[in-house]
C-alpha cells in the first residue's frame, strides 16, 4: 500500500508539471486550419504532450535531422534537388528550427504561415507530394523510436505530423 501512494504521489507531481507547461493554440476559426485542428483532436492537451518532450527532442536533436537526410539515400533524386537548390548543411540548420518549433507548445497565425510559405518553397522546386510524405513518415517513425515515452506522446506527435502534411498539401 506503501508503495501504491508513493508512485500515486509522485504520478501526481508529474501531471501536475506537466498542466504548468504554458501552451496556446490560436487559428482564426474562419480557416480551413481550424477545422481541420479540430477534426484531428489538435488541442492544448496535445501541445502539453510535446511540450513534455522537448528535452528529450533537444538531446536526439543531431540525430533526428541526420536520419531525416540519410533517409534521402534511398532516392538520389532528391539529394540531387538539394545540391541544385540548396545544401545539406543549410537544410539541416533550418530543419533543425522546424522540428525544435513542433514542440514549443506553440500554434499560431505565425506558426501555420510559416509552414504554408514552406510548402510554397518546396513547390517551387518540383518536390512531389509522395516524397514529402516519406519524408514526414521516416522522421515519424525516428521520433517515436528516439523520444516518446508514452502511447500520448506518439499520438501528439503524430497528430501535429498530420496537421504539418496538411499545411504542405493545401
Ligand atoms: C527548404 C523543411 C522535406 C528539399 C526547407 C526549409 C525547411 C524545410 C524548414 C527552409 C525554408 C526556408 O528557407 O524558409 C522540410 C520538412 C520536410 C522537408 C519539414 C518534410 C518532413 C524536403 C524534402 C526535400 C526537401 C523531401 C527533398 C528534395 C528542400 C530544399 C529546400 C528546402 C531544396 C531549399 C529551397 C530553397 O531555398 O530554394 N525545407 N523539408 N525538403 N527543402 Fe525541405
Amino acid at each position: 500500500m506503501a508503495w501504491f501512494n508513493r508512485s500515486k504521489k509522485s504520478g501526481d507531481v508529474a501531471v501536475l508539471e506537466r498542466e504548468e507547461v504554458k501552451v496556446s493554440i490560436s487559428i482564426d476559426q474562419d480557416t480551413d486550419f481550424y477545422r481541420q485542428s479540430k477534426m484531428i483532436h489538435l488541442n492544448e492537451q496535445t501541445l502539453r504532450n510535446l511540450a513534455s518532450l522537448q528535452a528529450n527532442v533537444e538531446t536526439h536533436i543531431d540525430e533526428l535531422v541526420d536520419s531525416f537526410y540519410a533517409s534521402m539515400d534511398h532516392a538520389p533524386e532528391l539529394l540531387a534537388m538539394i545540391e541544385q537548390h540548396s545544401t545539406i548543411d543549410r537544410l539541416k540548420q533550418t530543419l533543425h528550427k522546424h522540428i525544435i518549433e513542433m514542440f514549443e507548445g506553440t500554434i499560431d497565425d505565425a506558426f501555420i504561415q510559416k509552414r504554408v510559405k514552406i510548402a510554397h518553397i518546396h513547390a517551387s522546386i518540383g518536390l512531389q507530394p509522395k516524397w514529402y510524405l516519406a519524408a514526414y513518415s521516416a522522421l515519424q517513425d525516428k521520433m517515436f523510436e528516439r523520444v516518446a515515452e508514452t502511447i500520448d506522446q506518439c499520438r501528439a506527435i503524430a497528430t501535429m505530423i498530420s496537421f504539418e502534411q496538411q499545411l504542405v498539401l493545401e
